[in-house]
């Protein structure tokens, strides 16, 4: 079996919820405490073994080519002002020469489009594929296991966790099968259905391995809900052929495609941290209890 090397990260969307924000700026590169949100992904790609990085981008995404590059003038700054800490963290989050690959998306024509746009840095080999609007805090990396899982049922491995039924509507959602070692068969997928119509409650999470056969399928551009190319779809397709086992993962994710999943990202991870989590746990109290929401008519215009 093949061992999975490359992941894909598509970050060619456009962030209209997050606007103004994202006017500029690649929603990728709003930072949850102090890291961009697309570095906590790499990170996780990084200590699930993956040694080659691509980025499908699109317009004003240039910055996160610059972030995964070497700074040489910031280096060489913190060295001569003795910031040896600072710069050893750099380095240490710094992907190596040639481990990164970009390509570009141009028309945001949907997940399924940007993936497919992978379809040669990928080549025939099975690939991670890391949706880096959801981040994700526990023990052991969400796609760590799952490539531990890969390495017994082959195949094709998706990340799914638990959601409220109520909110089953809002996903991507797995029907549920046998159990496979840390895993379980997938029985069907649906994207988005219909209340009271969920095959289970666990949805799918943005952590993904695909086997290459997916670019044959949605090299065919085939359109579904939205009018765009939903990988979904093309999932349900390669299903007809190939085998897909769920990975039911039972840490936190965080959907930071939205203003308030981000919020609540920076809110978990500040308290992770032992450095500020007393202030930040005193602030977040103290807050609470002062800060009443403001009318509308005092909002800046
Ligand atoms: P989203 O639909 O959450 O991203 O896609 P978006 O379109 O940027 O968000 P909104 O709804 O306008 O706020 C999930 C992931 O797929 C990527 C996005 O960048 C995001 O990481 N994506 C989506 C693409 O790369 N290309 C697309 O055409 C669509």
């Amino acid at each position: 079996m093949k061992k999975v090397r490359k992941a894909v990260f598509p970050v060619a969307g456009l962030g209209t919820r997050f606007l103004p924000a994202t006017k500029a700026i690649p929603k990728e590169m709003l930072t949850v405490v102090d890291r961009p949100v697309i570095q906590y992904v790499v990170d996780e790609a990084r200590e699930a073994g993956i040694e080659h990085f691509i980025f499908v981008t699109g317009r004003n995404k240039t910055v996160i080519e610059d972030h995964f590059d070497m700074q040489f003038e910031l280096y060489n700054t913190l060295e001569q002002r003795g910031k040896h800490e600072q710069l050893a963290r750099l380095q240490r989050l710094q992907p190596g020469p040639g481990e990164t690959s970009f390509t570009r998306q141009q028309v945001p024509m949907g997940l399924g489009h940007a993936v497919w746009c992978a379809r040669d840095l990928v080549g025939d080999e099975p690939f991670a594929l890391l949706l880096p609007d959801m981040i994700m805090q526990a023990e052991t990396s969400c796609m760590k296991e799952m490539t531990e899982l890969y390495q017994q049922s082959g195949g094709n491995v998706i990340g799914v966790q638990e959601c409220d039924p109520a909110e089953s509507h809002k996903y991507g959602i797995v029907g549920k099968g046998a159990e496979k070692g840390t895993g379980f068969a997938i029985t069907g997928m649906v994207e988005k259905p219909a209340q009271g119509t969920a095959p289970s409650n666990l949805f799918i999470n943005g952590r993904y391995i695909l086997q290459p056969q997916i670019f044959d399928i949605l090299a065919k551009q085939e359109k579904g809900a939205g009018g765009e190319i939903q990988l979904t779809d093309a999932m349900l397709a390669l299903q007809a052929q190939q085998d897909f086992f769920g990975y039911h993962f039972r840490g936190n994710t965080y959907d930071c495609g939205s203003p308030e999943g981000f919020v609540e990202a920076n809110v978990a991870f500040a308290l992770s941290r032992p450095d500020i989590h007393d202030k930040v746990a005193d602030t977040i109290r103290k807050l609470a209890n002062e800060v009443v929401p403001m009318e509308r008519r005092k909002e800046p215009r």
